[in-house]
């Protein structure tokens, strides 16, 4: 299951990557914004990436007006490696090195095709694991307040 949500600013973005998941055969749950009313991108973030973080999705999208409000707001979800990515190598990169299991979008960015690009390759590629699991454990051990020799 994807969690997908968006702000008022990127509600056709969200439609053209929720047709890419039926594409892809990925089932979603759409946390909102379901309207263009203005509305306040932490709220949403919060409940699309509280579900990764309980468990409940196994990846999310996010996506606001840069997609930085959303990544900000979902990389203080206890759990959430969010990444924000403008072209594919970085989304690419992201799930081989830092396993991250939220990606945010910016619709006032890029474009619906990079967008779709973007989001494909990052569903689509697995974690390397290996050395960078080390590094991602250590995140994990920063996010627990643990200190860093
Ligand atoms: C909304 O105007 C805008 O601030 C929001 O979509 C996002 O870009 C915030 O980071």
């Amino acid at each position: 299951m994807i969690a997908i949500a968006c702000d008022h600013s990127a509600l056709d973005m969200k439609k053209v990557i929720i047709e890419l998941l039926d594409q892809m055969g990925l089932p979603y749950h759409d946390y909102g914004t379901y309207t263009a009313d203005s509305c306040d991108y932490p709220v949403f973030a919060a409940r699309a990436a509280g579900a990764v973080a309980r468990g409940e999705c196994e990846k999310g999208i996010l996506i606001c007006g840069t997609g930085i409000g959303m990544s900000i707001a979902a990389n203080k979800v206890d759990g959430i490696r969010c990444a924000l990515c403008s072209e594919p190598y970085s989304a690419k990169l992201t799930r081989m090195h830092n396993d991250s299991n939220v990606l945010a979008l910016g619709a006032r960015v890029i474009g619906p095709e990079l967008a779709r690009m973007i989001a494909q390759t990052w569903l689509e590629t697995p974690f390397e694991g290996g050395r960078h699991q080390r590094r991602v454990d250590l995140l994990t051990a920063l996010e627990k307040g643990e200190k860093m020799e």
